[in-house]
């Protein structure tokens, strides 16, 4: 045999010296839930370990975050049901406690990337991205509204909005919005292929913000088509998007690798809170490592061609691993 491949396993050292990919914390975004109020804390009970926090305990888990290497956040907005409405008006509302987070968040830590989340759900008595007229979801009236909020999010000064709606045009619609209005250097990280998945449970969960009828099928991708994925990714890019992400993460390892194939921009993958949950549960019950799976699972994401991950597992990782 002229060929062993098991000599360049033979050792720590070679096996070092060989590897193809590095996880490491300047790899991760970590999502964050944010409470109106003060003091407040709550755990998320289907993502163990993973917080909903009011402002003030926000800043700190920012900073320290920050002190482990883990600089870049998407920070979501948990809203009342008391503030929820068909046209989702808190989301564009510049004194509502988001907006108002978000300037402090960003004047506090100005090095810190902080990226928003452009969608109605949460802010939506129907619990859908778009408007909801008899039962359907309306496309085009939906991005006044969102061109609305992305507006009402960079003026507090945030790195990169992300519109994770799949509304048809809203990449090109809050481009343009965007730049109108002196935001040219306002980023969009456009959630390009973000399939109908049920993996999205934990976070429906953390924000209450579950469709009040009905599923998400006529806006998510399909989770069984591969090639509709490119018509997207061709889309955003053409429209601008400065990042394309794929969403779930490890489930669609092949439409990560094909944007990476397709679009010379940078591609994010949403590694979301399904994923995480599995993982806990697993570990928990004592049937997984938890944290050589954690490793696993975001090595294979970068592995199949991510710049980087959206993460729950971000503070963790860079807690117990760092690099790895
Ligand atoms: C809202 C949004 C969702 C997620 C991110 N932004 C949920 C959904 O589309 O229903 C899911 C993230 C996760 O599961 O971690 N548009």
């Amino acid at each position: 045999m002229l060929r062993r491949p098991r000599r360049l396993r033979k050792s720590g050292a070679i096996r070092d010296l060989a590897r193809e990919t590095v996880v490491s914390t300047d790899d991760l975004i970590f999502p964050l839930f944010l409470l109106d109020g003060n003091k407040q804390k709550t755990e998320v009970a289907s993502m163990p370990g993973i917080f909903r926090l009011s402002l003030d305990l926000m800043l700190r888990e920012i900073e320290e975050c920050m002190n482990l290497g883990i600089r870049a956040f998407d920070i979501f907005p948990v809203v009342d049901e008391s503030h929820k409405d068909k046209s989702a008006s808190r989301s564009f509302d510049k004194t509502f406690f988001y907006p108002k987070a978000l300037s402090e968040i960003k004047s506090k830590f100005p090095e810190a990337l902080i990226i928003t989340d452009v969608a109605m759900d949460p802010y939506s008595s129907d619990g859908h991205d778009g408007i909801v007229k008899d039962g359907k979801i309306l496309n085009d009236e939906t991005l006044e509204i969102l061109g609305k909020m992305a507006l009402t999010q960079a003026e507090t000064g945030v790195d990169f909005i992300g519109p994770s709606d799949m509304m048809d045009g809203r990449v090109g619609y809050l481009r343009k919005v965007l730049d109108e209005n002196g935001f040219q250097d306002t980023g969009i990280i456009s959630y390009t292929a973000k399939y109908a998945s049920a993996f999205y449970g934990p976070f429906r969960d953390a924000l209450d913000s579950a469709p009040k009828f009905g599923d998400k099928k006529t806006y998510q991708m399909d989770p069984a088509n591969r090639t509709e994925a490119l018509v997207e990714g061709q889309l955003d890019y053409e429209e601008g998007a400065d990042i394309i992400m794929v969403k779930p993460a490890l489930p669609y390892l092949d439409v990560i690798s094909d944007m990476r194939d397709n679009l010379p921009v940078p591609i994010a993958a949403y590694n979301v809170s399904g994923e995480y949950a599995m993982i806990k549960a697993a570990a928990e019950k004592g049937w997984l490592d938890g944290a050589k799976t954690m490793d696993e699972c975001l090595l294979a994401i970068k592995r199949a061609g991510a710049s980087m991950i959206l993460t729950y597992f971000a503070k963790e990782f860079a807690e117990t691993r760092g690099n790895y």
